[in-house]
């Protein structure tokens, strides 16, 4: 299939690294299936991995990890803070904590999951991880979850510009507000549910793009989302679905599919708004 040949496309974080554009979602992967199904992700030629502390699995990634032989510096390993873990000092806890569970010396990118307005400590969180940047075991750090207003009050009151935002996006939820302010930054957006958790697949613009193309809804969505320029971890306990959504590189969307694509958008979330998501846990 000539699968392990296959070039992912990168793009150039603000910092001078660089990140797959195409990786593999872990969120709601449970914890004993974790490791054998991030190993099939990596045996199928995945180089970027998106887990977080809330979702209770890094072990199981750390596992995959150390079970694929694939050489450290061809990974891309992402994780995020604990929302219950903003103020200084338990962020640092936490960040070391995960560093443990993954069995690595440093991760790529490193993310406040959410701001979490009502609790007000995002930006104490982001001077922890400005010293964790600094000490080599992120190689980026970045956000999860910042519209505009919290993006630019930590660009007012910070050092380091984030090197990714990482919010919801999929062809019912453009999220072109914050995409737009993100690029301003040269802040890269990571675009989370990027199949809407499969609920746009049926959309019949989807459908007749994918037959036009003998390509199935999930490769079309996920082939509009790279021809954006954001980046995407498609989760799948199903390892078809998990070679399907890795073969992505051998066909293009047309500008009118891409534009049809992007008129869907009719600003419907299937998870919270950030504004309104202040659960710390506790
Ligand atoms: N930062 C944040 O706050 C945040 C929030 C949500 C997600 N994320 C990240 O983004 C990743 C992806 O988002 P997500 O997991 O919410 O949703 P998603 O990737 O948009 O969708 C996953 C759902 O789509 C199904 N699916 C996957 N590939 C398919 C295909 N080819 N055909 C049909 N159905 C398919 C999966 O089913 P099966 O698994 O049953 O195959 C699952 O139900 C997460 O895993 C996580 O890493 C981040």
């Amino acid at each position: 299939m000539g699968r392990m040949s296959t070039t992912i496309p990168t793009l150039a974080l603000n910092n001078g690294t660089t990140i797959p554009q195409l990786g593999f979602g872990t969120f709601k992967i449970p914890p004993e299936q974790t490791r054998d199904l991030v190993l099939t992700a990596l045996e199928t030629g995945y180089r970027h991995l998106d887990t977080a502390q809330m979702y209770r699995n890094e072990r199981g990634v750390g596992e995959a990890i150390a079970a694929s032989g694939v050489a450290r510096d061809e990974l891309f390993v992402t994780t995020k803070l604990n929302n219950a873990f903003h103020a200084h000092d338990d962020a640092h806890a936490a960040f070391d904590r995960s560093l443990d569970e993954l069995g690595l010396d440093h991760v790529d990118l490193f993310l406040i999951h959410w701001p979490l307005p009502a609790v007000d400590r995002y930006v104490e969180a982001w001077g922890a991880l400005e010293e964790i940047y600094r000490s080599g075991r992120a190689r980026a750090i970045g956000v999860s979850n910042f519209e505009p207003h919290h993006l630019r009050r930590l660009l007012a009151e910070t050092t380091v510009v984030p090197a990714v935002n990482q919010v919801e996006v999929h062809p019912w939820l453009g999220n072109e507000d914050v995409r737009a302010v993100d690029a301003e930054h040269d802040i890269v957006t990571e675009a989370w549910s990027p199949l809407g958790r499969g609920a746009v697949l049926a959309d019949p613009t989807i459908v007749r793009i994918a037959a036009d193309h003998g390509r199935t809804p999930a490769q079309v969505v996920l082939r509009w989302h790279l021809q954006r320029g954001d980046v995407v971890f498609p989760k799948s306990v199903t390892p078809s679905r998990i070679e399907e959504n890795f073969a992505l590189f051998d066909f293009e969307l047309s500008a009118a599919d891409l534009a049809d694509i992007t008129a869907l958008d009719r600003g419907e979330r299937v998870g919270s708004h950030p504004d309104e998501m202040n659960n710390t846990g506790r």
